[in-house]
């Protein structure tokens, strides 16, 4: 309760939380951002304290309004290509992949400038679509953006359906009261993924909320704004 409380306070203050999505799942803590806050230096803080891959997460809806399909989709249609997209993950859930991108004015992509500027971006069209401006959103999407790039763009399915990091994501950013508009990922330890006792000792540390994925579906099956 308390915790809800503290990471969506920081989200909306610009800073980072963390997110354990549960030990019979992928037992990972990834590092949160607004993407409405995120500049170079949350790029920076993703790459060297996380470590994982940076992705930029909305909404299955979002997605749809701006005609971004789940990766997989498209992989399908390619006869080649579709015994790989056919596979799934040990824990059982579909991929929450959509396209990669980059905005046409970064210089190779892939520096903490060149990806704050392309989340910056893809955070304003999610913000047009959300409030209802669905053309100009697309429009911006399609003169704005290139494919593939070097950020990828995750979409949450509901809470019902999907529990991954991606829609607990989505989920605290409603009760936030935030658009989707997020920027995600893994905290990497040495060869592994980092484990939650060490994600515990840094998110004390630099007093980062660290909230585990069924604190966030309890605080969402309370009221309706995670529907
Ligand atoms: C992309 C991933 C990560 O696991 C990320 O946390 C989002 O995926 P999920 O919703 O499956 O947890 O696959 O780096
Ligand atoms: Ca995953
Ligand atoms: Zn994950």
């Amino acid at each position: 309760e308390g915790s809800i409380a503290r990471a969506v306070d920081s989200l909306r203050n610009g800073m980072p939380v963390m997110i354990y999505d549960g030990d019979r799942r992928e037992g990972e803590v990834d590092l949160v951002y607004y993407a409405g806050s995120v500049t170079w230096r949350e790029v920076y803080t993703l790459r060297t304290l996380a470590g994982g891959l940076i992705c930029f997460v909305t909404s299955e809806r979002v997605g749809r309004l701006l005609g971004l399909p789940f990766a997989q989709e498209l992989l399908l249609s390619q006869e080649s290509l579709a015994p790989l997209a056919s596979k799934t993950p040990g824990y059982g859930d579909p991929p929450a992949f959509s396209i990669w991108v980059n905005h046409v004015s970064v210089k190779t992509g892939i520096s903490d400038e060149d990806r704050g500027i392309t989340i910056s971006g893809l955070h304003r069209v999610v913000e047009k679509a959300y409030s209802g401006l669905v053309g100009e959103a697309r429009r911006m999407l399609r003169e704005e953006f290139m494919s593939p790039g070097h950020v990828p763009i995750l979409l949450a399915r509901s809470l019902d359906r999907r529990r991954g990091h991606t829609e607990l994501t989505v989920a605290l950013g409603r009760l936030a009261g935030l658009p989707p508009s997020f920027v995600i990922a893994e905290m990497l330890g040495e060869r592994w993924s980092l484990g939650l006792r060490e994600a515990e000792a840094i998110a004390r540390e630099r007093r980062i909320p660290l909230l585990r994925g069924e604190e966030i579906v309890e605080a969402c099956s309370r009221g309706e704004v995670c529907r």
